[in-house]
């Protein structure tokens, strides 16, 4: 079908546990179906299994690589080795730092704007908190508000963290941060990190920011058992991501909003690009069906989805 039978990609995850990442292997998996073969493996969580990895798909012959990093400053060394066996790379949503992405012109990044995520999840969060003066629960004309982060040094983390404060700000909120922690993006972890908050601060919270919605649904689990929503009170919580289980708390009322990562395409992009390259080509728009900028990055829009409490 179009591809020579020696032709095949190597694709390296950096965690098979992190439910959006699960979506982006799912879609380069169907992409592949009756086309260039994949193989996928895991990282799960360490660099130096990556790296092997890497190095046993070129070993075997692999034409191309995707690549998900562990951790996105160890791009460089990936880079180099795979430049020297000639093996083109595409890296997507751990974004390598610009100087890596300049050694190599067969090199590419499929990504989505952080910054964009950080403003759209501000936004949910400031027009709800605009239209319902009650959720200035302490009546002291504030937001006292806390942040679930993800991974330390992820671009995701730093530029959500900063655009939503920031979105907040620029809408006239007056802002008091009680509480902040770092995790791994996994929802037993957001619900650890909202338990102890609430130990610290209880019904001083009026609103949290998650990095991502697998941390937002743990907070809201850590939320319910405080007695918050079904019946009880609600507070505002935005995450990104609108992962399946997600969209299900934005139906049920719970999760306030989110914002669109879209796999999917992220997915589809990054399996294009790599069996371009994998059969020899320099990736071209109209081939792959996305457009190409400062020529090696594609990055895939995101889109804001307010659930359902953002509509009463
Ligand atoms: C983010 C996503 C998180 C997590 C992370 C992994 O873009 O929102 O849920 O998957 O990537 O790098
Ligand atoms: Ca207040």
């Amino acid at each position: 079908m179009g591809s020579s039978d020696d032709v095949k990609i190597g694709v390296a995850i950096y965690d098979f546990e992190d439910s959006f990442i699960a979506e982006v292997r799912d879609a380069i998996a169907v992409c592949s179906e009756g086309d260039v073969p994949v193989t996928i493996v895991d990282a799960a969580g360490r660099q130096q299994t990556q790296n092997e990895q890497i190095e046993q798909f070129i070993k075997d012959g692999y034409s191309a690589i995707i690549v998900n990093s562990v951790d996105r400053t160890a791009s460089g060394v990936i880079i180099e080795k795979c430049r020297q066996n000639d093996v083109p790379l595409v890296f997507f949503n751990r974004e390598p730092v610009k100087d890596d992405m300049a050694k190599w012109d067969k090199v590419y990044y499929v990504g989505a704007d952080a910054v964009d995520s950080g403003v759209m999840a501000g936004r949910i969060m400031a027009s709800y908190w605009l239209s319902h003066p009650e959720a200035d629960r302490n009546g002291d004309g504030r937001m006292q508000f806390v942040i679930i982060r993800g991974e330390t040094g992820h671009q995701d983390t730093e530029l959500r963290t900063e655009y939503f404060i920031e979105t907040l700000l620029s809408a006239g909120i007056m802002l008091d941060k009680l509480h902040e922690d770092t995790t791994r993006w996994r929802r037993e972890e957001g619900y650890d990190v909202m338990a102890s908050f609430l130990n610290r601060s209880g019904d001083a919270i009026e609103a949290v920011f998650a990095n991502n919605d697998d941390l937002a649904l743990g907070a809201i689990e850590a939320l319910q058992e405080r007695g918050y929503f079904n019946g009880g009170d609600f507070i505002p919580v935005v995450g990104i991501d609108g992962t399946p289980t997600g969209r299900k708390a934005l139906e049920n009322g719970t999760l306030l909003g989110t914002v669109f990562n879209d796999a999917e395409n992220q997915g589809r992009a990054a399996y294009r690009i790599a069996k371009e390259l994998a059969e020899g080509r320099v990736p071209t728009e109209e081939v792959i069906g996305y457009s190409i900028t400062d020529d090696r990055y594609v990055w895939i829009p995101y889109s804001p989805l307010p659930g359902k409490a953002a509509e009463e």
